[in-house]
């Protein structure tokens, strides 16, 4: 049976029982409405730790000004129903107040790498990950918990918190889970029209086009840029970046050299802001 913690008194309850029984927890962050992408996280955190747990919470403090808070899409009763039937044990979905019942006066920060990619266009937004995933490791003390590689630049930040704070909690990355055509799974994909759904799909096809110039054997960045950057336009999308990056560091590279490198876009498909990335 899958508990509906409403409040942080309630996980912390059933965390203490969970140590008591000397069992271990693996977490999985989510907004809802969740699709394949998620549910594949339930499951790669069930091969991490005897109980799953979950939280479901759109949260206000990652979304801009100008972004989709208040139409960001939501099913809670379809969500826990997934989750009942995926097998994790506990889903913590609060009320806003309850997660920042003083509003937002501590912040984490991740510096450096929350800078490029989709920290120039969504100022704020890391801050905002950042600070609502360190609530949830204090309040679920998980002793795993995964991300999916969907969100490249997220899971690197995540991981990078982690590593400067000292906490014992394992990171787990997850492979990106795609549409048959190729199109990545995201909950914002419920925005789109029948028309930007096949625009859409020359995100995908972009990186695609550069990881095989890469395989051809294209080393110029530059050069690999335009390749990717003439696909998002034949495909009416515009482009916010398109970047071939250190996969770790996630800077720049001049030129594809020894170390692995990643290609991210983030294009607007009519109004809809997309993302996705593929190792090259
Ligand atoms: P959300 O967008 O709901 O995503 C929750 C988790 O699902 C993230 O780790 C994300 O990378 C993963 N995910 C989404 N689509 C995926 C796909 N197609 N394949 C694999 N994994 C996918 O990311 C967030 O929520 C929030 O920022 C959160 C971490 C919960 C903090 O509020």
């Amino acid at each position: 049976m899958l508990k509906v913690a409403r409040t942080v008194a309630e996980v912390r309850a059933f965390r203490r029982e969970l140590a008591k029984q000397g069992k271990t927890l693996a977490l999985v962050p989510t907004m809802g409405f969740l699709h394949e992408g998620h549910l594949s996280l339930f499951r790669e955190a069930a091969r991490h730790a005897d109980v799953v747990g979950a939280s479901l919470f759109v949260n206000p403090t990652q979304f801009g000004p100008n972004e989709d808070l208040a139409s960001y899409p939501r099913d809670e009763k379809g969500d826990f129903a997934k989750m009942e039937k995926e097998g994790v044990s506990i889903v913590f979905a609060p009320a806003p107040e309850e997660v920042y019942p003083d509003g937002e006066e501590t912040r984490v920060e991740v510096t450096g790498i929350t800078q490029g990619l989709c920290g120039k266009t969504r100022p704020g937004h890391f801050r905002g990950v950042t600070t609502v995933v360190m609530k949830l490791f204090h309040i679920f003390q998980p002793d795993a918990a995964v991300f999916g590689e969907k969100d490249y630049q997220q899971l690197m930040v995540i991981r990078r918190m982690v590593k400067d704070m000292f906490m014992d909690i394992r990171i787990i990355g997850a492979p990106l889970v795609r549409e048959a055509d190729g199109l990545a799974l995201s909950s914002r994909n419920s925005y789109l029209s029948a028309e930007d759904r096949e625009n859409a799909l020359g995100l995908s096809m972009a990186l695609k086009a550069v990881r095989e110039a890469v395989q051809a054997g294209t080393k110029d960045v530059k050069a690999l840029h335009d390749i990717g950057s003439a696909v998002l336009a034949g495909h009416h999308l515009k482009e916010d970046y398109l970047e071939i990056v250190d996969a770790e560091s996630l800077r720049p590279v001049e030129v594809i050299g020894a170390r692995p490198v990643r290609a991210l876009a983030a294009a607007y498909c009519g109004k809809v802001r997309l993302i996705d990335n593929m190792g090259v």
